[in-house]
């Protein structure tokens, strides 16, 4: 079956196809049956970025200008008629944006009588894990579109849960307990600033460009600690919870650059406040992961969303787990789908085949939807 997947929830117009339950694919590789047939993203960074973050107005304006071609460049290698299914992001996210996707979809799924997965985001950035990796194919690429047009097998541990999720995101950080797909339940997560709204609060108030999270991972790379390190807090780290608060993080990245005992615009003294800056977030993160982990005698640790993209990030959780929980599996998607994309959607739409409805008119968005 073929699975058309779209999401518009924050400042990404994405549109995927997938192709599931293949013979070809099940023959050969038993336990995966996922295979990427395209998956475009029309980034609005560039508009964005004069803000420091999204500009909901302007990326709603965006998503409808952009919908169209996205979606003709997913589609551009199968015909319509091949669709099965529709998998749909209706939160959370950003009202406005949300809204696009949903109007685009539904008109097409009346036109092709198609029945509407609505699809939990969160949800999606934790069903990444199960999509095979995806290369970039540069030559398929138009201008503002990225597509992802290659594929390949990833088989699949099935013994993993109970499984620890953490999402981490530029809306959201929350730590999940998975006891099977579709069975999740919130453990903690973020009061105030999600991990993701760290790095890119934090960017700017460095100057550093956004989004925040590549622009800090970038400047940090290759330091080393010594004269110019500067220290920042690791948030609620040995609370006896599952909650995270990062805003306090970014007030000290504040207090400590308008203290002016150095200068902003000193190299030396950017890096080091962007080593530290991803250093704290990632202690904090890996620190509250492991620990639910070992309290909840987990199989496997499973993360997600675009903070989740980040090279020290990765590095550090898969020795951390390596060297404290040797039998618990660790699962991270390949960078380009730990960040927004529909083919998650699609996949998310599979695994949830029996919510599909062509109650068309019964979608709505609904911004602070709950996995
Ligand atoms: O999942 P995502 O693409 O969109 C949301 O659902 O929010 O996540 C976007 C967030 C942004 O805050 C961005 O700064 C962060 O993910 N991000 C990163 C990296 N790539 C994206 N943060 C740290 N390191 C990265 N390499
Ligand atoms: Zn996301």
């Amino acid at each position: 079956m073929i699975i058309l997947g779209f999401d518009t929830s924050c400042d990404d117009t994405c549109v995927a196809t997938v192709e599931a339950d293949k013979r070809r694919l099940q023959r050969g590789f038993k336990r995966m049956k996922f295979e990427v047939l395209s998956n475009m993203i029309s980034s609005q960074v560039k508009l964005h970025a004069k803000y420091g973050g999204v500009y909901p107005a302007l990326a709603k304006r965006e998503h409808i200008k952009n919908l169209p071609t996205v979606f003709k460049q997913a589609t551009k290698k199968i015909k319509l008629s091949e669709i099965d299914l529709i998998g749909l992001t209706v939160g959370p996210g950003l009202e406005p944006c949300l809204w696009q996707g949903i109007n685009f979809a539904k008109n097409l799924a009346q036109k092709l009588n198609l029945p509407i997965v609505p699809i939990n985001h969160i949800e999606a950035h934790i069903l990444a894990n199960w999509l095979p990796p995806v290369s970039e194919n540069s030559k398929f690429q138009i201008p503002g579109l990225s597509c992802f047009a290659k594929q390949s097998e990833q088989v699949k541990s099935k013994n993993i849960f109970p499984a620890i999720c953490l999402v981490i995101s530029g809306g959201h950080t929350q730590l999940i307990l998975m006891k099977g797909i579709g069975k999740y339940k919130i453990l903690g997560e973020t009061r105030d600033d999600a991990a993701g709204e760290c790095f890119d609060k934090a960017a700017r108030i460095l100057g550093v460009g956004y989004p925040g999270g590549p622009a800090i991972a970038k400047i940090a790379k290759g330091f080393v600690r010594g004269r110019a390190s500067v220290n920042l807090p690791r948030p609620m780290i040995y609370q006896k919870n599952y909650d995270f608060s990062f805003s306090g993080l970014k007030t000290a990245v504040l207090y400590e650059v308008k203290s002016g005992k150095r200068k902003v615009k000193n190299e030396k003294y950017i890096q080091a406040m962007s080593a530290e800056i991803q250093q704290a977030i990632i202690d904090v993160l890996i620190h509250k992961t492991i620990k639910a982990a070992k309290n909840f005698n987990t199989k496997s640790i499973i993360l997600g969303g675009g903070v989740a993209a980040n090279d020290e990030l990765r590095k550090q959780f898969m020795s951390n787990v390596k060297c404290q929980m040797s039998n618990v599996k660790f699962f991270v998607p390949p960078k380009n789908l730990c960040t927004d994309n529909a083919a998650m959607i699609a996949i998310t739409a599979y695994f949830n085949q029996k919510k599909a409805t062509k109650d068309w008119q019964k979608i709505k968005a609904d911004a602070n939807l709950k996995i």
